[in-house]
């Protein structure tokens, strides 16, 4: 990760966070008031760990699954499991052995960028694919998810295909913390509709 010592990255420390991504969540949170106590969470791409930090101040007795293909946030808490796996490859068993349905699902993952900004692009559309994959399998009807993506040519396509049927409502937001000169916007999907199949019950 690149590291520029900027406003927020001083912040971070000062407050001690692992990282300055935890004001992006922040953000986030102010506008659409996710994270409450007691919510079952999912904080997909969680390591160093400060959006996990954050969402454990919020859910309170809750319980909060973190995946990372790296290592494990540097985090003690009863509440907090992790899943060291990458989640294109990663079985969604490996969530509903911990929690049969969960409530929210964040997602800041991103691929290492390599500067190609198409294939960069795919890449995270492939991470943000899986991630409402796993969201069809284990996120609870009126559930909210929070996924990165970098934009690119086939985000519009894939949210009308994909993921505007499901959810009530759908934004994108760009915090203010998130740099200007990066692609990444998050899309916002609002109260998943529709209900969970049979098969999935069957897990349930
Ligand atoms: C920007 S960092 C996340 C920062 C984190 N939200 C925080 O506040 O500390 C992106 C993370 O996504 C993870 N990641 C990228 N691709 C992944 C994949 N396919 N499966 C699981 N984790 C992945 C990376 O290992 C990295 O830790």
């Amino acid at each position: 990760m690149k590291k520029i010592k900027d406003y927020y990255y001083k912040k971070a420390k000062e407050e001690n966070y692992a990282a300055r991504s935890v004001y992006k969540l922040q953000e986030i949170d102010k506008k659409y008031h996710l994270i409450k106590p007691g919510l079952k969470v999912i904080d997909i791409g969680c390591s160093p760990g400060s959006w996990s930090q954050l969402i454990l101040k919020k859910i309170k007795n809750g319980l909060l699954i973190g995946i990372d293909i790296s290592q494990r946030p540097a985090i003690k808490d009863s509440r907090f499991r992790f899943i060291n796996e990458d989640i294109l490859k990663m079985d969604i068993d490996s969530i509903k052995s911990i929690a049969t349905t969960v409530d929210l699902i964040l997602s800041d993952a991103a691929p290492k960028t390599t500067g190609d900004k198409f294939s960069d692009s795919q890449k995270s559309l492939r991470i943000v694919e899986r991630v409402f994959d796993i969201a069809n399998g284990i996120l609870v009807p009126g559930g909210n998810v929070v996924a990165k993506v970098f934009q690119g040519e086939d985000l519009d396509q894939f949210i009308n295909d994909k993921i505007k049927t499901r959810y009530a409502k759908i934004a994108r937001y760009k915090p203010k913390s998130s740099r200007k000169e990066s692609r990444e916007i998050y899309i916002i999907a609002l109260n998943k509709t529709d209900t969970m199949s049979d098969e999935q019950k069957v897990h349930t």
